[in-house]
């Protein structure tokens, strides 16, 4: 396979001067650059400061799933932000971090990605990306957030248990990309983003363009919320980053966490 350097220096060649990547902590090795980001955050490491690692020995994903992040391959970054806004506000970052991770994607590598909501990034109805946001707060309010972000960037194949829903960015394109150039416009689009999110505390300045991006925009989705599963069209998200979804009744309910399958993505049919 061809070598993807990936470290500190080569991030910041990209990156150039922010808020956003402010310092970066690099790692060849780590358990999880989200559980390592907690650890700095707590030590004190400032907002904007980006965490990120050539491999993790035990990634993390969502509900209490593993994240696989081969060697040299995948890239695997965590970005440490003290917001001033309310807690329950924080969970819409990780959609403003999706909206920027398929910007980057579009922009660099020219990839037709589109967001599943809330925030995987999927092409060609497969997932090349996935989002994991943790918070700690106390009554005062946040200490920090931190937003995992993992990308298959040059992996050629996938374990037998992923391979039908899993698809890499070298894969899509037909060459192996630069992962430290990824992670710089991932950082780069965030910033812009997470400037019009503090405006408001909200989504409302990128609702339109998250939800252009959208893959479940305008389709039937089923809605898999613990005690609420029904099926409907999914029709946009709102300031809250909550899912718009009319039932047959004409009805819009805004889901705010739980699963939602669209048909012909991951398999569902
Ligand atoms: C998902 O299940 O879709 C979320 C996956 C998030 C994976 C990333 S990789 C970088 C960061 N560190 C982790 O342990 N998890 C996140």
């Amino acid at each position: 396979m061809k070598t993807d350097t990936l470290n500190a220096s080569e991030i910041k060649r990209y990156l150039g001067s922010g808020e956003i990547g402010c310092q970066i902590y690099f790692a060849e090795e780590i358990d999880s650059t989200n559980t390592w980001a907690k650890q700095l955050a707590a030590e004190g490491a400032p907002s904007g400061s980006l965490v990120c690692a050539n491999m993790q020995t035990a990634g993390k994903g969502r509900r209490g799933r593993n994240w696989a992040s081969p060697k040299g391959e995948s890239l695997c970054m965590t970005l440490i932000l003290r917001p001033e806004i309310l807690p329950q506000n924080a969970s819409s970052l990780t959609l403003v971090m999706g909206l920027s991770t398929a910007q980057a994607l579009r922009n660099l590598l020219g990839l037709d990605v589109q967001i599943k909501w809330p925030n995987d990034i999927v092409i060609s109805g497969k997932k090349l990306c996935g989002i994991l946001t943790e918070m700690s707060a106390t009554m005062t309010g946040i200490d920090y957030v931190i937003i995992g972000v993992g990308i298959n960037v040059n992996q050629m194949t996938f374990s037998d248990e992923i391979k039908d829903i899993a698809t890499s960015a070298a894969l899509e394109k037909g060459e192996y990309v630069s992962r430290a150039q990824i992670a710089a416009e991932v950082m780069k689009q965030f910033e812009i983003n997470y400037h019009e999110f503090l405006k408001t505390s909200d989504l409302s300045g990128l609702r339109e363009a998250y939800d252009e991006m959208m893959v479940n925009r305008g389709r039937v989705v089923k809605v898999l919320s613990p005690g609420n599963e029904f099926m409907g069209t999914a029709v946009g998200t709102n300031e809250k980053g909550e899912l718009l979804v009319e039932k047959d009744n004409g009805e819009i309910e805004a889901i705010y966490a739980g699963e939602v399958s669209v048909r012909g993505i991951y398999g569902y049919v």
